[in-house]
């Protein structure tokens, strides 16, 4: 079977793709660095599969450790790469652990698929190069605004450098614009592991519904949306981990159409703060503490997806509701309290 590096497989979404493509027998080498995950996540992939990644921690930022890498790991049919820092609003206060971070590691590793003539790579992008997109719902051929952020503006730089090296060497690649991921595996043995005070919402939601955090602040709510807080296209992890089967495989057997292709992955349906909220209080049946604070900077007002592109080239559609998807974060929460 085919042998995939998961780049930041570690992390939530690497993890959660790694049980998929273990769980269809691909080989996998997860690299990753743990600056933002937990060794922890290994075993629990192995408990959820039955089969065991190679692990190797390395910093692909560091172009000696990397080259390195590649010379000790062949015969690698496909990279998935998802190693960056993702914070929106950590991007604002520290630019440069992002620009350093994220597009050091591209660099080094798209040379070194050039190098060992692997060809295939997946691309874990964002819809944050869009910025605050006009009119929505967003196209993949919706003009990339100039970046809110530098987390945003490093999704955009990388995208360029990629696509500029499926130009001049033989590389294809696809780059999956995610829009909000969350939610957890079905099994509660892995989720989304913020380290410190969550960045995100929906962390911070259940974190507050489990008694780790006081208070929940709305950040915005004079926006102008439907209950004047921000709106979000929030998709289940694990119909994003999908996504990116069907990608690789596209690649693999060469079903891409251009050398350089661009997928939104989102469900197509926006929502408010408020009703991710109310959706968190359904399934919990807990009445979150939350209050109605300023804008957060760096934040766009509302965005979602237009599906079609993904649906109708990737055969691919996200099938997991707003409900569903809090549910299993919020059972993930209530797994790490237990441990
Ligand atoms: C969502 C909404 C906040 C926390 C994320 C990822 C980024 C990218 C896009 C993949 C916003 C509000 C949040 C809180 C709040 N994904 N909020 N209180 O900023 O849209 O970006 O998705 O690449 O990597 O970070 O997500 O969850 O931080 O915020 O009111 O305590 O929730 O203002 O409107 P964001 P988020």
């Amino acid at each position: 079977m085919k042998k995939i590096l998961v780049s930041g497989g570690m992390g939530y979404i690497g993890s959660h793709t790694t049980v998929e493509l273990l769980n269809l027998g691909y080989e996998v080498i997860i690299a990753d660095n743990l600056s933002t995950s937990s060794k922890e996540v290994l075993p629990a992939i192995e408990e959820i599969t039955g089969r065991k990644p190679v692990f190797v921690e390395i910093d692909l930022a560091d172009e000696k450790a990397t080259n390195r890498f590649f010379e000790e790991h062949t015969n690698i049919d496909a990279i998935i790469h998802f190693a960056a820092h993702k914070s929106v609003n950590e991007s604002v206060d520290i630019p440069l652990k992002y620009y350093r971070n994220n597009l050091f590691s591209m660099v080094n590793v798209l040379s070194n698929m050039e190098k060992h003539g692997i060809k295939n790579l997946v691309f874990s992008s964002s819809c944050t190069v869009y910025g605050q997109a006009d009119p929505l719902p967003v196209k993949e051929d919706s003009p990339v605004q100039t970046a809110e952020n530098p987390y945003g503006n490093t999704k955009q730089i990388c995208e360029e450098m990629i696509h500029d090296t499926s130009l001049a060497v033989d590389i294809k690649a696809i780059a999956l614009r995610y829009f909000n991921p969350i939610g957890a595996h079905e099994s509660a043995k892995i989720g989304e592991l913020p380290i410190g005070v969550p960045n995100n919402l929906v962390p911070y939601i259940t974190q507050t519904g489990i008694g780790k955090r006081e208070c929940l602040s709305v950040f915005g709510k004079d926006y102008n949306t439907k209950d004047g807080t921000a709106i979000r296209d929030y998709i289940h992890v694990v119909d994003l981990a999908k996504a990116h089967i069907i990608a690789i495989e596209r690649l693999l057997n060469n079903n891409n159409k251009k050398a350089y292709e661009i997928f939104n992955l989102g469900t197509g349906n926006g929502y408010s703060v408020l009703e991710a909220i109310q959706s968190f209080e359904k399934v919990s049946g807990l009445k979150l503490n939350h209050k109605l604070v300023d804008r957060r900077k760096g934040d766009i007002e509302q965005i979602w997806a237009d599906t079609e592109y993904a649906n109708q080239e990737l055969g691919w559609k996200a099938e997991r509701g707003l409900d569903e998807m809090l549910l299993s974060a919020w059972k993930w929460e209530q797994h790490l309290a237990k441990k």
